[in-house]
């Protein structure tokens, strides 16, 4: 057992778990996107959960670092805002916004993090990358917009997991997107309609039919 502060609050927590689920349990939130709970390895490729661990010389990133005993933690300094505030604008800089009519209007977790972090959906400092890839609706129940798609891996580790295994990333770099196998339409791949990977996308990517 190990006893840290959150923004000079007392947390009891467990050793050697991940701060970030420690601190979403415990009522404070931190920004993320692409830490999965209990997964063995996380990608830690959004780099929007950074907080300031006294003692440390700069931000790290909460999704893989773990709790130790005596730890002080807090989430929203300089630094912080910093690093965080730049991933979220670059990574809305390549997102395709059309709010108004996404699926996941009134949900995206986006709008959670811009509202919780004080940030335009807009970036204000990055030229914005056009995205117009097209819309995968070959699927009877799922539909897929990859001009959304945050990057996040979550829809890749349940279908690698639990579905039948047929999204995965594919290309690099800035066209790094996630894909079926040979870019197959979804509809026509193995795809066992489990439907998880709707259920983890946390912006209007991957979502059900109406
Ligand atoms: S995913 Fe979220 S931010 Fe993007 S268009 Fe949809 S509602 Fe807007
Ligand atoms: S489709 Fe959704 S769950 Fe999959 S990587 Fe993109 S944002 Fe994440
Ligand atoms: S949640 Fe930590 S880097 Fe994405």
């Amino acid at each position: 057992m190990a006893i840290i502060l959150i923004n000079g609050n007392e947390i009891t927590a467990k050793e050697g778990v991940s701060l970030l689920w420690t601190a979403l349990d415990t009522g404070f939130y931190i920004p993320n996107l692409c830490a999965i709970r209990n997964a063995k390895h996380q990608a830690a490729s959004c780099r929007l959960c950074y907080v300031e661990i006294e003692g440390e010389k700069s931000p790290v990133l909460a999704c893989v670092q773990p709790v130790r005993d005596g730890m002080s933690v807090q989430l929203d300094t300089p630094a912080v805002a910093r690093l965080r505030n730049t991933a979220f604008e670059l990574l809305m800089s390549h997102h395709k916004l059309e709010c108004q009519i996404c699926p996941n209007h009134g949900q995206c977790t986006l709008h959670k993090i811009a509202s919780h972090i004080k940030a335009k959906l807009e970036p204000q400092r990055f030229r914005k990358i056009p995205r117009d890839m097209p819309v995968d609706d070959s699927h009877p129940r799922i539909r897929f917009d990859p001009n959304k798609c945050v990057l996040c891996g979550k829809c890749v580790y349940v279908c690698q997991k639990s579905g039948a295994g047929v999204l995965d990333f594919s290309y690099r770099s800035i066209d790094t997107r996630i894909s079926t196998f040979a870019g197959m339409p979804l509809g026509e791949t193995n795809c066992n309609s489990c439907l998880a990977c709707v259920t983890v996308c946390p912006v209007g990517s991957l979502t059900l039919k109406s």
